[in-house]
């Protein structure tokens, strides 16, 4: 079945809380709060994906001035619009386990790559956590030395493009 990516709002809630479950360890797990003030400050680059009903992914990514990323678990969302922003965060981007292979996660970042086209934005930067780094390797990041942000663990590895 099609695959239809749409600007994600935050009346789609409940849809990323359950997602959010099926997609991540407990100890990633982050608030309903802390979604709805990072969905209210990116209303143009954060997507969700349907098949047919069922949302099967979301990306949430937020224009900044600078790489100082994000706290895990946090409402203080330091957003700028696109066209003034420097900085790409990728912030949050899952698929239900039934969906994965499918493309779901290329389809919401060509969505991504998109709104960004044509913005002054020149280094993209992101958290990779439960092994993920091969496949942001895979889409062109490299892994950075520069400090992480709070709360996510040994494990986790910044990332950035250029
Ligand atoms: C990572 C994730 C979003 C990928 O979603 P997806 O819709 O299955 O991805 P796509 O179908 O667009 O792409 C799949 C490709 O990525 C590869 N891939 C997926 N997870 C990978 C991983 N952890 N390491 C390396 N490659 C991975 C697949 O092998 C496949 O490669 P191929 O295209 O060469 O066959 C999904 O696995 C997920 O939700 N994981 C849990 C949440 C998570 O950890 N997110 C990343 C946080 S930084």
């Amino acid at each position: 079945m099609e695959i239809k990516v749409q600007p994600l709002h935050q009346r789609n809630i409940d849809d990323v809380l359950r997602l959010q479950k099926t997609a991540y360890a407990a100890n990633f797990l982050e608030d309903a709060d802390s979604f709805l003030a990072k969905i209210a400050a990116s209303p143009s680059t954060s997507f969700g994906a349907w098949r047919g009903d069922a949302m099967v992914g979301y990306l949430i990514a937020l224009s900044l001035m600078t790489n100082e990323g994000l706290d895990l678990n946090t409402s203080n969302v330091p957003t700028v619009p696109i066209r003034e922003a420097r900085v790409m965060y990728i912030h949050d981007i899952a698929v239900n386990p039934e969906a994965r292979g499918l493309g779901v996660a290329d389809h919401l970042l060509q969505r991504l790559e998109e709104a960004v086209r044509g913005s002054a934005i020149s280094l993209w930067h992101l958290v990779s956590v439960q092994g993920s780094q091969g496949f942001w390797e895979k889409r062109g990041f490299e892994v950075s030395s520069d400090p992480l942000p709070n709360g996510y663990g040994p494990e986790a590895v910044l990332m950035l493009r250029r």
